[in-house]
């Protein structure tokens, strides 16, 4: 068995897609599933979010440079970057196989985890290519914004890319409207172009914005910890991933956990 690894982009920043990592990283983990964060942004705070060292060494920057092997990489649920990785993406860009060195580096750790998740940077240059060219997956993350449907399009366009030319296995598993307000005419005018054009590969389920978020990654404590009813989201987008993976025993095992850690009252 090979890790099911999906990659998690968007052609902007701040779209939500560390927040998407660390909170599924956290319901498939409680699923049962032996799940790994890579965080793959020199800029980032993946590795905050999950309280990792900042000392922690090594890091993915040192993997990329060919120094450590992504097994010792692995601190806790996460492999965790700093800004020495802007200096590993540089010097990749001048190698031979710069492309595929993600690939690569993880082959070992795909056989034995059940899930990777990685967090690509707010670019579409070599670091969200390596993603792309390791992951079996793709979930682009959008927010509502006026450029929502162009930003997804160019996302696209990259994730073709790669399965065109070197990773012929990758799907887009689907688009996910994040940090939304749906009491704003704007965000539901958003959505409803983005159903439009990309019909059923958009997610059902709808990030819902919230300061809750940012105060549970500022306290490094899981969503659904922190705010249950919020997370909520969360496992319903966990649900619909299983789904489009063909993976029912998750969603029995999802029904329990909801019904374990969201109130019933506080359902929404
Ligand atoms: N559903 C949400 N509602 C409100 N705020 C959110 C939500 N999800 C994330 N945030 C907050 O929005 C900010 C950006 O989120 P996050 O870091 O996950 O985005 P990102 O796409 O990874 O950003 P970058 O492109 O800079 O890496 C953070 O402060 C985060 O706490
Ligand atoms: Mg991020």
């Amino acid at each position: 068995m090979s890790a099911v690894t999906i990659a998690v982009l968007s052609q902007k920043g701040g779209t939500g897609k560390t927040t998407m990592v660390r909170s599924l990283t956290d319901v498939f983990g409680r699923l049962g599933l032996d799940v790994l964060a890579v965080h793959a942004d020199p800029q980032g705070n993946l590795s905050d979010y999950f309280d990792a060292d900042p000392e922690a060494s090594p890091t993915l920057g040192d993997v990329l440079q060919g120094q450590a092997r992504a097994a010792d990489a692995v601190h806790g649920p996460v492999i965790p970057a700093n800004l020495a990785l802007s200096e590993a993406e540089l010097a990749l860009a001048g190698k031979i196989g710069r492309e595929v060195t993600l690939r690569r580096a993880l082959m070992d750790l795909k056989r034995s985890k059940d899930m990777i998740l990685i967090d690509c940077p707010p670019t579409l240059g070599l670091l969200t290519v390596n993603a792309l060219v390791c992951a079996d997956h793709a979930i682009l993350s959008t927010e509502a914004q006026y450029f929502s449907l162009q930003g997804v399009e160019q996302a696209m366009e990259v994730v073709d890319l790669a399965r065109d030319s070197l990773n012929p296995d990758l799907e887009l598993l689907g688009v996910c409207l994040n940090i939304a307000n749906m009491r704003t005419r704007h965000a539901r005018h958003t959505l409803q172009t983005l159903e439009e054009r990309f019909g059923d590969r958009m997610f059902h389920t709808v990030i819902r914005q919230s300061i809750a978020y940012a105060e549970s990654a500022e306290r490094a404590i899981p969503i659904l910890d922190y705010r249950p009813d919020r997370g909520s989201d969360y496992l319903s987008l966990a649900g619909e991933i299983s789904r489009r993976l063909e993976r029912p025993d998750l969603l029995e095992r999802l029904d329990d956990l909801s019904a374990e850690v969201v109130p019933a009252g506080a359902r929404s």
